[in-house]
């Protein structure tokens, strides 16, 4: 039995677990306003919210694809649709915005626009205009071209500036960005209790991947939650971040110790899908997925992390990232087991640089992606480890360009060399991304652009034109 609150109802639901969030918001309870567009988590036309209860009774509420969310995701959840987020007689303040700045025509987007803003309200932090276009970053319009949603959102986002951060939802309900409702979901939340872990079923994370190419043989199965049997917390101890698999993307840029060692990571991960993939995606879909392109399997290669593999049964076993990927789209991975967690050793002295080239450069996947860290000594290569996506069948390690770099002394001539190294152990194919040769000149630049990233008073772009 899934239970959950669907808007202002509890729901007490027999379905199965596998049918989709946009299946059974639309066809079992009959609410239209969340549209079914692309079904592959691109247009955001089907965009919700979820909220999930915190230990301190507030809610954390994120936007979500329904179309690719499992029910069994939504358990013990409130799921807020447009019909949810509607005021009796007035517009709220994100429909409103909306109306004012002409940012709506044939209304298809609209809902999923209203709800992606009003997750951005309910933030429990201050939010700028940049974080009200990011909210947006998954939902597309055809109609209106986008300024006018944009001035919409910058709208919102400087209403928001006066939030009262003492008593947020009072604040939302009484400037009317929220219905009043709101105010006893926490109490609602607290009465269902959790599914427990002994539920069988297909192992789905956030589903992003899944439910792309399976939504409808998974309508009529049940699931298990990747995440009751992995959890998704991050832990820095002694000088190794281990991170549950079940850590979603949107975990890695929220944690405060994880993101003070990677600078640039907020760059790097608005790289990564839209706003709604992120905050659904987990690491070990990523990795199981085994994307030649998997954004992740190349970040996490590049530091060297072991999996922790495990059965029901309690046995476990470690396997080097780098080790995991065999070959095209299969893994070390038994049909008994799971990946539970991920560790690897963080390092002041490491300096860690990703880069991604796509045809768009957002909500796209790569055609080439990278990754590198290293460590100098008196500008000698200590330690290094590159990564990349999309030159072979798998995310390919560069062992022999990290071992050629190692113990030389960095130089434009050490680079260049160490690039022909890169060159030999690449096997790019041409396909509708590109040509092998596109993708052989954008192993050469992105290998180059870490350099000149992390070391700009040392590498210009000039030196390394012919
Ligand atoms: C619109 C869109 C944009 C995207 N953009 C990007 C992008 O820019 N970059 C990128 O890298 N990816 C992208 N993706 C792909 C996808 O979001 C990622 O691969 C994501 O990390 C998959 O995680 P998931 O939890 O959703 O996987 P799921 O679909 O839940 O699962 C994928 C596979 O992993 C298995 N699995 C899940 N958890 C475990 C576990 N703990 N142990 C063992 N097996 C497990 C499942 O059984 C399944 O076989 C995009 C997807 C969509 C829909
Ligand atoms: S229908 Fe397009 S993202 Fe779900
Ligand atoms: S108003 Fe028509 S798709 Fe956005």
């Amino acid at each position: 039995m899934i239970e959950f609150i669907l808007n202002n109802k509890r729901i007490k639901s027999s379905a199965k677990s596998g049918m989709s969030l946009l299946h059974f918001i639309r066809e079992e309870q009959g609410l239209k306003g969340t549209k079914s567009g692309c079904k592959e988590g691109d247009c955001g036309a089907c965009t919700v919210l979820v909220g999930s209860l915190n230990k301190d009774n507030s809610i954390s509420y994120q936007s979500i694809t329904s179309c690719l969310t499992p029910l069994a995701n939504v358990h013990a959840k409130h799921i807020v649709t447009i019909e949810g987020l509607n005021r009796p007689k007035e517009l709220n303040v994100a429909q409103k915005a909306i109306k004012d700045n002409f940012a709506t025509q044939c209304g298809f987007c609209t809902p999923g626009f209203v709800n992606s803003l009003s997750g951005l309200a309910l933030q429990h932090k201050k939010v700028s205009k940049e974080d009200a276009i990011n909210a947006i970053s998954g939902n597309i319009c055809r109609c209106t071209g986008y300024k006018s949603i944009e001035k919409a959102a910058e709208e919102v986002s400087n209403k928001l500036q006066n939030k009262d951060s003492t008593n947020e939802l009072e604040w939302l309900v009484a400037e009317h960005f929220v219905p009043d409702y709101f105010k006893e979901i926490p109490e609602k939340l607290k009465q269902i209790t959790s599914r427990g872990s002994d539920v069988e079923g297909v192992l789905v994370g956030g589903g992003t991947d899944l439910y792309v190419r399976h939504a409808d043989t998974l309508l009529d199965q049940d699931i298990q939650q990747a995440t009751h049997i992995v959890g998704h917390t991050i832990r820095v101890h002694d000088g190794v971040c281990t991170i549950d698999a079940g850590t979603r993307v949107t975990d890695l840029l929220n944690h405060k110790g994880f993101k003070s060692y990677f600078v640039k990571l907020p760059e790097f991960i608005k790289l990564i899908s839209s706003e709604q993939i992120r905050n659904m995606a987990t690491l070990a879909g990523n990795f199981v997925n085994a994307s030649p392109i998997g954004d992740l399997s190349i970040f996490f290669l590049a530091l060297d992390s072991t999996l922790h593999i495990k059965k029901a049964n309690g046995d476990s076993r470690y396997v080097p990232l780098k080790s995991f990927f065999r070959t095209y789209k299969k893994v070390d991975l038994a049909e008994d087991e799971f990946i539970a967690d991920l560790s690897f050793e963080l390092d002041n002295n490491n300096h860690f640089n990703f880069e991604k080239v796509s045809k768009r450069t957002h909500l796209d996947i790569a055609t080439v992606n990278t990754a590198i860290r290293i460590q100098l000594t008196n500008n000698v290569v200590y330690d290094v480890a590159i990564s990349i996506g999309g030159v072979a069948a798998i995310p390919t390690y560069l062992h022999k360009t990290t071992r050629f770099l190692k113990g030389k002394e960095l130089s434009v001539v050490v680079l260049i060399a160490a690039q022909e190294v890169l060159q030999s152990e690449i096997t790019p194919i041409s396909d509708v991304r590109g040509t092998a040769a596109y993708k052989r000149l954008l192993a050469r630049q992105l290998f180059y652009a870490h350099f000149i990233s992390l070391f700009p008073n040392q590498f210009q772009l000039k030196d390394f034109i012919a």
